[in-house]
């Protein structure tokens, strides 16, 4: 059997708004992985590039999720942070995996079809075959935990299937160079808590996200105080009390959002939440929410804002982190190379 230690790996878009689903949903979960496992939290530009990118904000914007990164409390030190395109082996990963994935694959993934929309003609060739990179971003780490929000399900299951498709397509070769009997290892997604889809602001049935043209939509993680509370004051809502019981949120998107983000952000569950505050108007609930958002997204705004007056700082992680990953990533691109064939020098 091939042996795998455990090691989690994940990823961020630098694409603009970092915003309060970010942060529950993934950041503020990698925090919690540092005490139990060996993570690499990767800012992923090669992603980001799918859809058209200014240069110059695409810079900033990689330095911002870095700054993100560091101010929600991951150690670059003691685990690995690092900007995907210093790290070629990724992309040498990607192509193999090019040929793992089948069309039929790749041709289920909503997100494609969300992100493509009507014009699929003229979307990227990149932005099709986005998930191949993203398994090659879990997989040159042979990591077995991903961190995710409910949105990359499908992806992870994507990786999950090149991974065995290529256990099983090269199964002789990888014994031969004496891997055992599967050289990927069938990463675990982790989904989980109270705000694995934190949802928009202004409608409970769509997503929150970094698109949406209305600010009032989401809650970014650089808003100060006053524009969170703004937000929060103007979320839609219904005009019943909260329920006492989680139950009762079914049928009441808002409700639910604004409980799921309460019980992210004190660290409870959604039944803690409506112990408290069944019975309790909105108007009530909504400044204990906003108390609560302020108290814990403030000291992150606030270091964001500190370590973005210090890019040459931020550089100087990305390249030590880059390095450390390299020397994970390298050997096992070359065991994929002597495994499907590719002569190499030694
Ligand atoms: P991205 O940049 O869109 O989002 C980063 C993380 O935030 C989560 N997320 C949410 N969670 C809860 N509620 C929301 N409204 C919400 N919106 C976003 C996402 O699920 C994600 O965890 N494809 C990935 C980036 C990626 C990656 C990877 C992730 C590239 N390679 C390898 C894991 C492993 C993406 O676009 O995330």
């Amino acid at each position: 059997m091939a042996q795998f230690t455990e090691r989690v790996f994940s990823g961020v878009q630098p694409t603009g708004n970092l915003h309060l689903g970010n942060y529950l949903g993934a950041i503020k979960r990698f925090v919690e992985m540092q005490a139990r496992y060996d993570c690499i939290y990767c800012v992923v530009d090669m992603h980001a590039i799918t859809v058209w990118q200014d240069p110059k904000e695409l810079a900033s914007q990689t330095r911002e999720v870095t700054a993100a990164f560091l101010a929600a409390g991951i150690d670059p030190r003691r685990h690995i942070v690092f900007n995907q395109s210093q790290v070629s082996e990724h992309a040498e990963l990607a192509w193999v995996f090019n040929c793992v994935a089948r069309l039929g694959w790749l041709n289920r993934m909503t997100q494609f079809k969300e992100k493509a929309g009507k014009d699929r003609e003229n979307a990227s060739v990149g932005l099709y075959a986005y998930p191949n990179l993203m398994a090659a971003d879990i997989l040159v780490y042979r990591a077995t935990h991903v961190p995710v929000g409910e949105d990359q399900k499908q992806h992870l299951e994507l990786t999950r299937d090149i991974a065995q498709k290529f256990n099983n397509d090269w199964s002789e070769s990888i014994a031969a160079h004496g891997h055992g009997d599967a050289f990927f290892p069938l990463t675990e997604p982790l989904i989980g808590g109270p705000a694995t889809r934190v949802m928009s602001l202004r409608d409970g049935t769509r997503k929150m996200s970094k698109s949406d043209p209305s600010d009032y939509s989401r809650i970014n993680l650089t808003d100060p105080p006053d524009a969170i509370a703004q937000k929060f004051k103007k979320a839609k809502t219904d005009p019943e009390p909260l329920p006492s019981e989680e139950a009762g949120l079914a049928g009441r998107p808002e409700a639910d959002n604004l409980v799921g983000i309460f019980a992210a952000l004190k660290d409870v569950t959604k039944a803690n939440v409506l112990r408290e505050y069944g019975g309790a108007q909105f108007s009530t609930f909504k400044s204990a929410l906003i108390d609560l958002a302020v108290t814990k997204l403030g000291p992150i705004g606030t270091e964001m804002r500190r370590l973005a007056a210090d890019p040459g700082h931020i550089d100087a992680i990305l390249a030590d982190g880059a390095e450390r990953a390299r020397a994970i990533a390298r050997p096992t691109l070359e065991a994929v190379k002597d495994i499907v064939g590719f002569v190499r020098s030694r």
